[in-house]
């Protein structure tokens, strides 16, 4: 069943519920950041988050403008909220408001679930960094733009 969510830009006092949904991740190359990291990136770009009635955050996605691209440098669901269309809203919302420049990603080869969601939203692999990542897998890299 769909969840009712609300969305808005993420703001520095959602650091801490952002460090608890990027602490409950499983999953193949996922960066290990510190809050240090999560206040840099929300004071060098932006953020998206969904929010539940209670107002928990349940999903969110960092993202940057670049010169001729938006970066999105970690997006996530909260653990045990996965695969019930959260993420679809928040991207489907993101990608509405920027349809100026194409937006880019990386993965890591492994990560299946992440890789078929990306699919799924018609993002397209458009490059790949060989033995990117510590375990030596590649980064797949994703792009809106055909
Ligand atoms: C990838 C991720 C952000 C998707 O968010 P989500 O809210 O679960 O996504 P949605 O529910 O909107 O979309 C569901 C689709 O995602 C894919 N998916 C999500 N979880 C999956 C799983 N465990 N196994 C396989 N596919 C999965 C499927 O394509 C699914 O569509 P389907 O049910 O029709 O097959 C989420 O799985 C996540 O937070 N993963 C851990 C963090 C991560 O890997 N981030 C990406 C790093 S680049």
């Amino acid at each position: 069943m769909l969840l009712e969510i609300s969305l808005r830009p993420l703001n520095k006092s959602d650091v801490n519920s952002i460090m608890e949904i990027m602490g409950g991740l499983i999953g193949l190359g996922l960066p290990q950041w510190t809050i240090d990291q999560v206040v840099g990136e929300l004071n060098s770009g932006s953020g998206l988050g969904a929010f539940l009635p209670s107002d928990e955050l349940a999903a969110f996605v960092l993202y940057k403008r670049a010169f001729d691209h938006v970066d999105i440098t970690f997006l996530a669901s909260r653990n045990d909220l996965q695969n019930r269309g959260i993420m679809t809203q928040v991207l489907r919302n993101l990608f509405s408001h920027e349809t100026q420049l194409p937006f880019w990603l990386e993965v890591h080869e492994g990560n299946l679930s992440a890789r078929k969601f990306y699919e799924k939203l018609a993002l397209r692999e458009v490059g790949r960094r060989p033995r990117y990542y510590r375990d030596n897998g590649s980064a797949i890299l994703y792009s809106t733009s055909i």
